[in-house]
């Protein structure tokens, strides 16, 4: 049999997960599930650097985060998804991996440097919140992953990975680790309803999948288009107009979504008409996602049950790296 590589991915249960993790990530994690072997870790554990006083927002958000798996078509009989606190090893791991990092290397980590200003924690930056790149590359190395599919803002965390795989296997003297690359989408990042750089969960510019047809509707009338373009007649810009840079994701008819550009450009076509169009196209994406999620929502304990066998599966093989990593590291008494 061919060598398969190994994926490895994971989001925060800080809340449900909306349309910018769908073009990041999720969409190339079903279709990765039937060439891949895959792990979809949810990173409850990671949500508790910045959420650490609420406890029971990343224990809720565990099943919603599960529930819009199941709903966006990743399967837990292909995919081993599992949660990131019940698997030891990886903060075992982790703490060896902190002595191979300057606590200026993490410093200059650009997506923590940002976070951090987006958080205002001032001068009182968790130590827990400033080494989770290296958590996470024991998240990624714990069961060999060789690829993660993940949205560009997470690049430096790859970097970091391989930094860190470079030194074990170096000071170790051995070859347990191979080097890990990024799966990044074809897609561009999705801006918020807003015209925000980036849809983000409590930005209040995210359609959520799990948002009823109703509230899409409201969003998306609700969208940033063009401030200039005042009446129908006037022309219009597309260029940042949020309205057409979800068409040029989300449609399929391009044909369609090229005869509304020019018309917009020339005059002519409203803001409500374009947006009509592109309710119906959202509305055809989500509609199956939302069915499902309401489907397997019927019976949460059920999905539970399912993340805790895959948590099974994933702490067989951090044993198994584990014990390697002990003996690498003269550990094995
Ligand atoms: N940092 C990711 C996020 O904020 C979540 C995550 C944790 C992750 N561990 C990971 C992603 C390992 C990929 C691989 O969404």
């Amino acid at each position: 049999m061919a060598h398969k590589s190994i994926v490895l991915t994971g989001d925060r249960p800080t809340g449900k997960l909306h349309l910018g993790h769908f073009v990041g990530s999720l969409q190339q994690r079903v279709l990765l599930q039937d060439t891949h072997e895959q792990f979809v870790m949810i990173a409850d554990v990671q949500a508790l650097t910045d959420n650490f006083e609420h406890p029971e927002k990343v224990h809720e958000n565990v099943l919603e985060v599960a529930l819009d798996y199941l709903a966006v078509g990743i399967d837990f009989k292909k995919s081993t998804v599992f949660i990131q606190s019940m698997i030891p090893e990886i903060a075992e791991l982790a703490i060896y991996y902190l002595n191979l990092v300057t606590v200026n290397r993490l410093q200059r980590n650009p997506t923590v440097k940002n976070e951090i200003n987006q958080k205002a924690f001032g001068e009182s930056v968790p130590a827990g919140f400033l080494m989770y790149p290296v958590h996470q590359a024991a998240d990624i190395t714990i069961v060999k992953g060789t690829l993660v599919p993940v949205g560009n803002d997470q690049l430096p965390m790859i970097e970091q990975t391989n930094e860190l795989v470079r030194s074990f296997n170096r000071i170790y003297n051995v070859n347990l680790f191979p080097e890990v690359s990024a799966a990044l989408s074809s897609s561009p990042r999705l801006p918020g309803i807003d015209g925000t750089g980036k849809m983000g969960k409590s930005a209040g510019n995210a359609l959520f999948l799990s948002d009823e047809a109703d509230v899409v509707v409201k969003k998306v009338m609700s969208m940033y288009t063009d401030p200039t373009h005042i009446r129908v007649e006037d022309p219009g810009c597309i260029e940042g107009n949020t309205v057409f840079t979800y068409l040029d994701i989300f449609a399929t008819d391009r044909v369609h979504v090229a005869d509304l550009k020019s018309h917009y450009q020339r005059g002519g076509l409203g803001d409500v008409k374009v947006k009509r169009y592109l309710i119906e196209v959202l509305q055809e994406v989500l509609e199956p996602i939302r069915k499902r999620r309401a489907l397997y929502a019927q019976d949460p304990g059920e999905v539970m049950r399912m993340v805790l066998q895959g948590t099974h599966v994933a702490r067989e093989v951090a044993r198994n790296t584990m014990q390697e990593v002990r003996s690498a590291m003269q550990l094995n008494y």
